[in-house]
């Protein structure tokens, strides 16, 4: 029996073992293999057919870096194969195009990532593809928005900057019995609190860029697949030439050795904050579905195994310049468009700008929160001078 073979089942152990079937020279870590030619060992190896990119022939196409690190997340996410690509964006462009052609209609969430949005606005649209957006919140209802070319819905849980969470097993059995392809945008949950392959989705997507790589440092992407999604996504990925850096693709693998205790870690201090913001009176909401007040939670605790500590506040109405006095104020949390990171990251933000099958209500100013690696006392002490800030600036 292989060593492989004899590890440890539980989801933490795979973390420290997944993607390394293969040893290089002893060393612990797959190194980044800087290689677009492979060479072959002789003319019938060349000419040997191989449909399912199984082997390495090509750097573009597969190379030790980018099969270790797909092994890994197939493993974590629990699906067939997966396939990495330059960043979750292209993860995303690179699936629905396996899966969407002219004439066909797409069934897209209203509550997605902004790119992903303007992806299948202005390109599949442009290309012929009916898209339509629904209501997040639509769960089995979804059945009376297929039309006979219904070919794909694409899903987000919890949505972007809203939270939204999605009533996936529900929607995941009304794609499945009319034979449409679900995908689903994981990048929230990491793969580390949620796998959505056990709920019915046939492609689970991530941007590797955030939680997995995890250091800020690193553009990434990954589809996780069943067995039936692989063969179309990988083969998109072949014809639109999309594929990883070797670099990139090592500090996926070496973030996923450490993603749960970060994940734990950002939950705990995600709660924390949560806790401490919602008892302040300059807070009107948190949109949270780790929260019991958030409409999301029943859903989420049915579902998820826990949280990441990415979530969104609406502040009472306050003028414009007040909340970028308070943004502007704070020293331990950035101003940036990420997460995943170790550090703290603060967005103003205003999701009723990408809406087209819902509206999106809110009183007040908001604002995204990444919590990072922290300690949480620091970052509340943070917001809490932010706020004071506020207050002078009204
Ligand atoms: C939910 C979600 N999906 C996809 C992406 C795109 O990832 P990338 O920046 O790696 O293309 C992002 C980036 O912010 C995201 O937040």
């Amino acid at each position: 029996m292989s060593k492989d073979e004899t590890r440890g089942g539980s989801p933490t152990t795979r973390l420290s073992h997944g993607g390394r079937k293969q040893a290089y020279a002893g060393a612990v870590n797959v190194p980044p293999f800087r290689a677009s030619t492979i060479l072959f060992d002789d003319v019938d190896h060349l000419n040997r057919a191989d449909p399912d990119w199984l082997e390495t022939r090509y750097g573009r196409i597969g190379n030790p870096s980018s099969r270790a690190f797909e092994e890994a997340m197939a493993e974590l996410e629990g699906g067939y194969r997966a396939v990495s690509f330059g960043s979750g964006l292209q993860a995303i462009t690179t699936a629905l195009l396996a899966f969407c052609k002219a004439g066909d209609h797409l069934l897209v969430t209203d509550s997605c990532y902004g790119p992903t949005r303007e992806f299948c606005r202005q390109m599949l649209a442009g290309l012929g593809v009916e898209v339509e957006f629904y209501d997040p919140l639509i769960g089995a209802g979804i059945e009376a928005l297929f039309r006979p070319n219904t070919r794909a819905l694409f899903l987000e849980s919890p949505g972007s900057l809203s939270f939204e969470v999605q009533d996936v097993p529900a929607m995941t059995a009304a794609a499945r019995a009319r034979g449409i392809v679900t995908l689903l945008d994981n990048t929230w949950a990491a793969g580390w609190f949620y796998r959505p392959l056990k709920h019915g989705v046939d492609v689970s997507i991530q941007a590797a860029t955030k939680f997995i790589a995890g250091h800020a440092d690193a553009n990434l992407g990954v589809a996780v697949c069943t067995e039936d999604a692989f063969r179309p996504v990988k083969t998109a990925a072949v014809l639109l030439g999309a594929c990883a850096g070797s670099e990139d693709l090592y500090l996926g693998l070496r973030g996923i050795r450490t993603l749960g205790l970060r994940m734990e870690r950002h939950q705990r201090t995600g709660l924390a904050l949560a806790q401490w913001l919602a008892s302040r009176p300059e807070v009107a909401r948190i949109l949270y579905p780790a929260r019991p007040e958030d409409p999301g939670h029943s859903l989420w605790k049915r579902d998820f195994t826990g949280a990441s500590g990415l979530f969104t506040v609406e502040l009472k109405p306050v003028p414009r310049r007040a909340v970028s006095a308070m943004v502007d104020a704070l020293t331990l949390f950035g101003i940036g468009f990420s997460y995943g990171g170790f550090e703290s990251l603060v967005l103003p933000t205003n999701p009723a700008k990408s809406r087209s099958a819902t509206e999106f209500k809110a009183e007040g100013p908001l604002v995204r929160i990444h919590c990072g690696l922290e300690e949480p006392a620091d970052l509340i002490a943070d917001l809490e001078k932010g706020f004071a800030i506020m207050e002078t600036a009204q």
